[in-house]
């Protein structure tokens, strides 16, 4: 059964259709949007010749003129190189493409991130279409317009908030994911649930199994409960100014533990899930969070298969690591920490004996 989720931002809002086997609809759904009549679609190349062709058919049946660009798959492409390399494909379709061409993502992060900015970049901006492929994508990126690229200096550090016309979510898509990949977007959805949802982690917990063998129905439930909330968060914080930071639960010291594993060592499903049972030590200290609810949330995160210890951490590392980017956030060391199931704050001011505490519930 197909779900609707409205992305509410004035002119600039957008449904998400989440369904299963509803990939050959964008074709229709960018026909429904008015005056397009040229299509690039952009697919890295472990889906160009699978659902990037499907989605380049599905638009050529509905009349619209779709060329394929595909590019080299991983983060480690996400460069100014490979940007350019789209924005080369991109005016080669014809000589005289205008601001009717549309621009479809098909696939995970990435290819949402970077075709989101070859489509704000294009003749000032054109519209685009996103068909997530990856519950990471489906879940996170897919909802909020961040668009972008890395630089040498850092990740994402070049990039606009743009956002897309729509937004469609095959399920089915899911299906032929790698287990890592698959935690990586579980472990935002436990996040989701610790910030804004005690149901969800219920609803996580009553079909762990289900989730885990990518069942259908549950999946178009699951997808569309985490997109109700992410668009709710930016809807209420578009350009992360306040509550968007939310989203930042899980990933302070997660982001650290997945610098010194190495980037690209850990999934980043791992280091949120590590970094929610650091995050939630450093509560159940602090008295925000009882034990009991602490237990509840590494019992989803534990049947979800995902990791609630990394023992040999020192925390003068950790430390060491949240400290370099505490530079970029004026000087504290943030931390987004729940006061209950379902409700987060900012605290600023984080200690080292508090990152030495969450340290200690990984080992
Ligand atoms: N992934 C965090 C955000 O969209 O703000």
């Amino acid at each position: 059964m197909e779900q609707t989720i409205r992305v509410e931002l004035g002119d600039r809002s957008y449904d998400v259709r989440v369904g299963s086997g509803i990939l050959d609809s964008v074709g229709p759904a960018a026909a429904a949007l008015p005056t397009v009549r040229q299509a690039a679609v952009i697919a890295d190349s472990n889906i160009a010749s699978s659902y990037g062709k499907q989605t380049a058919d599905s638009l050529t049946a509905a009349g619209i003129d779709a060329t394929l660009i595909e590019f080299p798959t991983g983060e480690a492409n996400k460069t100014v190189a490979v940007f350019s390399d789209m924005l080369d494909a991109v005016f080669a379709i014809s000589p005289a493409i205008d601001r009717d061409l549309l621009i479809v993502a098909c696939g995970g992060g990435v290819t949402g991130d970077i075709s989101g900015y070859v489509a704000a970049s294009t003749l000032r901006g054109v519209r685009w279409l996103q068909c997530p492929t990856s519950l990471l994508a489906d879940v996170d990126a897919s909802v909020g317009g961040k668009t972008g690229i890395n630089h040498a200096t850092g990740k994402n550090l070049i990039g606009a908030f743009y956002q897309p016309s729509g937004v469609l979510i095959d399920v089915e898509t899911l299906k032929t994911l790698a287990p890592r990949e698959l935690q990586s977007g579980l472990g935002e959805c436990v996040k989701h649930a610790v910030i804004r949802d005690a149901s969800l982690l219920d609803f996580i917990a009553e079909n762990t199994t289900e989730i885990l063998a990518c069942q259908s129905d549950v999946m178009c439930d699951l997808v569309a409960r985490n997109v109700a909330i992410k668009a709710d968060v930016v809807a209420g914080d578009e350009r992360e100014t306040g509550t968007r930071a939310h989203l930042n639960y899980g990933h302070t010291v997660g982001h650290a533990i997945e610098t010194i594993a190495g980037y690209g060592t850990l999934s980043h499903g791992a280091a949120v899930s590590l970094g929610i049972i650091a995050a939630n030590a450093i509560a159940v200290d602090s008295r925000l969070i009882s034990p009991v609810d602490a237990d509840r949330v590494r019992q989803a995160l534990e049947a979800l298969k995902l990791p609630v210890t990394y023992p040999g951490l020192n925390p003068d590392e950790v430390w060491e690591v949240m400290q370099r980017d505490k530079k970029a956030r004026g000087g504290h060391v943030r931390m987004v920490l729940p006061t209950e199931i379902g409700r987060v704050e900012i605290f600023d001011n984080t200690t080292p004996q508090q990152v030495a505490r969450g340290v200690a519930a990984l080992g």
